[in-house]
């Protein structure tokens, strides 16, 4: 399948190339930069430049069987996780539904949910992506979103915990990685939220048990 990726120059987002291509899929990696977008075509992925806040993604999106969300605000200046969290992604979700991309997963985070109950110094971004993750929810695509707690660059470990709300949790970059790639294959997280953590199951296990 022909899968984009929005922030494959990221730390998550370099994670889920490196699954899908090893996974056999073909990698649309959407970059800001061609420096950025050097090294990951010289993994075998196709390379897209395109900024979210300024450019329409109507035309790399245009034949993709599937899209993983990682792109996110970098920059810490003020109004910059609204332009990239809400107004490109709102951009990105209304571009994927008309282009009909069948399959989309979007990162976000955890307490997006419930913005009001995170972290205070989290919860401009948070409010950005739970305008994001209702609009893609009601979108009519058929997505996945996947909440993670606190990011790590720790190794995968394959163990995870899933649920519509947990407390708490951190989780490597690498599992979340891997747990969005296996979202793409499993019908059971079709118009599903969750929040994920590092835990005590194995992803499939995981992500069966949220069925229901
Ligand atoms: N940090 C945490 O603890 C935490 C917790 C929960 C959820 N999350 C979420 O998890 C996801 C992955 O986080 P991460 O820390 O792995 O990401 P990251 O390393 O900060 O990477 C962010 C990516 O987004 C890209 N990006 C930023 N602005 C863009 C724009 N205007 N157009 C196109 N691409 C743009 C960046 O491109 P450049 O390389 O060009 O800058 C980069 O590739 C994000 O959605 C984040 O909000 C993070």
């Amino acid at each position: 399948m022909l899968i984009a990726v929005t922030g494959a120059s990221g730390r998550t987002g370099n994670h889920v190339v490196t699954e899908l291509l090893q996974a056999g899929h073909t990698v649309r990696a959407v970059v800001r930069s061609e420096e950025k977008g050097a090294p990951l075509r010289a993994r075998g992925a196709e390379v897209v430049l395109s900024d979210l806040t300024t450019d329409d993604p109507s035309a790399w999106l245009a034949g993709c069987d599937g899209l993983v969300h990682t792109a996110a605000a970098s920059d810490p200046r003020p109004g910059a996780s609204d332009a990239v969290d809400r107004v490109a992604t709102l951009a990105l979700v209304a571009a994927a539904g008309a282009v009909g991309v069948p399959r989309v997963v979007q990162v976000s985070s955890m307490y997006a949910d419930r913005p009001d109950e995170g972290p205070e110094f989290l919860r401009d971004v948070l409010r950005a992506k739970a305008v994001s993750d209702a609009a893609l929810a009601g979108s009519g695509l058929v997505w996945t979103i996947v909440r993670p707690g606190g990011l790590l660059d720790d190794q995968a470990t394959g163990q995870v915990a899933a649920g519509r709300q947990l407390g708490s949790g951190r989780i490597s970059r690498a599992d979340v990685a891997a747990v969005c790639v296996a979202c793409l294959a499993v019908p059971a997280t079709e118009r599903l939220a969750f929040d994920l953590t590092s835990g005590g199951q194995s992803i499939s296990d995981a992500l069966a048990g949220l069925a229901g």
